[in-house]
């Protein structure tokens, strides 16, 4: 059973997608902790209703970002997480956090990379550019994270239509719902049975 361990800012709808597929035997996993960079994050309450142990480790509680980096490694040892999947996840990891989980760090973006991604495209940002730059098809990629920004080997990615009349809000939920919620867990099955 691969030990999981997930990084969250706000909502946990990926987070929610990952507990739902271990709990009906899509993946072979467990999430053993849940680490949050905000005490406001609904995906806390989302850990809680399933037992499963969650912090919230705010930068701005320690001294250096590297001090907040030393905790959050600290509860994924205490848990035994041999990956960690930043979902939803906004504060930047440093490399050295990277390099203490080589090749077990991965990220899922709600764009097709290397549309729409890196500084500044976070959230509703990245479907906003979408739909200015009037784009007919985006989509989300699950990858595995390196010392960049939304960089790194690409793992999965999934396709999904823009409508007319898309807002903002509603082609972010249609990428949730069609391509996020569907690739990571398949993402992290695959790294569950050893196939990457
Ligand atoms: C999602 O679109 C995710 O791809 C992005 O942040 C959004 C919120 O995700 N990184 P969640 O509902 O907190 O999982």
């Amino acid at each position: 059973m691969l030990k999981i361990g997930v990084l969250i800012s706000g909502g946990g709808t990926n987070l929610q997608a990952i507990i739902d597929n271990c709990e009906n035997g899509k993946i072979d996993g467990e999430v053993v902790c849940v680490i949050s960079s905000s005490k406001l994050a609904y995906g806390l309450t989302r850990a809680k209703r399933h037992n499963i142990p969650a912090y919230a480790v705010r930068k701005k509680d320690f001294e250096t970002p590297c001090e907040a980096e030393r905790e959050m490694l600290s509860i994924l040892e205490k848990h035994g997480a041999e990956i960690a999947v930043t979902a939803g996840f906004l504060s930047v990891l440093s490399p050295e956090f990277i390099r203490n989980f080589p090749g077990r760090v991965i990220n899922i973006h709600p764009s097709l990379i290397p549309s729409f991604c890196g500084k500044g495209f976070y959230g509703l940002k990245v479907h906003e550019a979408a739909l200015e730059t009037g784009v007919k098809i985006t989509g989300a990629t699950v990858h595995f994270a390196d010392e960049g920004c939304d960089t790194g080997p690409i793992i999965l990615q999934k396709a999904v239509e823009v409508k007319p009349g898309d807002t903002a809000e509603v082609l972010q939920k249609r990428v949730m719902e069609e391509a996020e919620h569907v690739i990571l867990p398949k993402a992290i099955q695959m790294i569950a049975k050893g196939e990457i």
